[in-house]
């Protein structure tokens, strides 16, 4: 292909593609560059095609690729064309069947990330859990960064779980991570996990009923509502998680979660006023926006 044609796809892209904020890493070249690797049979995120040299494509490969920046422009997510998505650094699956991992959610991942590696120096084989998992992005971040830890994660979505589980294997860690299906900490409701949690962590749905219908349509239309569903005001499986889980953590555990913009300070608050909890992190954006926060139970 030469290069008038690539920049006039660059140009079309760039023209006709609304790109979201919450997925900055997305331009016209680096959207055209995944899809022209998607195309030649080796798909890769928005991040790793800007690193990946572009292989020539043969006229069937043309024609892919043609069909799959047809169906960019019609609004069909990348993540859903080339089926990765790039989560602190590593390469993962995405797909129609859980949300597509977001920048902002790396701040959880973080700070959930420093507290693990923290209690891995004291004590050994801690034990972890990720609900509402979708991709199960998160319990990948703490197995890559991790030596010990025992992960265990679980979402309601069968198809999230089951993306969830080609996903561990995808990348390398199904012996590391237990994904089960199941609502929030249903699926632990047993000796061994009541009251010997070390870290609990959580990005759950936190739009309100109201607004999921009004999102972006890339996003209302493409991506699964019960992975924004947060109730009528937003907050109603945060509140089930902040009740729920000090059954399940030990005294001293953490308990980590994502919270919607604008959430953040009247939480950390109510938080504070808790007794089940003796301390309260929170965690902030590029502007100052809490985006987590993180509880130790008393
Ligand atoms: C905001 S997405 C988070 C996905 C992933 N953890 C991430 O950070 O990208 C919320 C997830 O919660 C799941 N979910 C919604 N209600 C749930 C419930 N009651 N119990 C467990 N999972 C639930 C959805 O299926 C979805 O996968």
């Amino acid at each position: 292909m030469n290069e008038a044609t690539t920049e006039t796809w660059i140009d079309r892209l760039g023209e006709e593609v609304r790109f979201l904020s919450d997925k900055p890493e997305e331009t016209a070249e680096s959207t055209l560059r995944a899809l022209w690797l998607t195309a030649s049979g080796t798909p890769v995120s928005a991040e790793a095609a800007m690193e990946t040299p572009l292989p020539e494509l043969d006229e069937d490969q043309h024609r892919i690729l043609e069909a799959l920046v047809q169906k960019r422009i019609d609004g069909v997510p990348l993540a859903h064309l080339t089926e990765r998505q790039r989560f602190m650094g590593i390469e993962m699956l995405a797909g129609p069947d859980a949300l597509i991992p977001r920048r902002e959610t790396e701040i959880l991942a973080a700070c959930v990330l420093e507290g693990l590696q923290q209690i891995e120096k004291t004590q050994d084989a801690p034990l972890v859990i990720d609900v509402c998992t979708g991709a199960g992005n998160l319990p990948i971040v703490y197995a890559q960064h991790t030596t010990q830890s025992r992960i265990h994660a679980a979402d309601l979505c069968p198809r999230a779980v089951s993306l969830a589980q080609r996903n561990v294997a995808f990348t390398g860690h199904a012996e590391r991570i237990t994904v089960h299906e199941g609502d929030l900490l249903a699926p632990f409701d047993s000796p061994d996990f009541i009251g010997r949690v070390d870290l609990l962590s959580c990005n759950p749905p936190y739009i309100s009923s109201g607004k999921v219908s009004a999102m972006e349509a890339e996003i209302a239309e493409h991506e699964p509502s019960l992975a924004f569903d947060g109730g009528p005001f937003g907050i109603s499986i945060l509140q089930r998680l902040i009740q729920e889980a000090p059954r399940y953590l030990k005294p001293g555990g953490w308990l980590a979660f994502e919270v919607g913009l604008g959430q953040g300070e009247i939480l950390a608050r109510r938080l504070a006023g808790n007794r089940d909890f003796a301390k309260v992190e929170s965690f902030t954006d590029d502007q100052g926006a809490i985006r987590a926060l993180a509880v130790q139970r008393a």
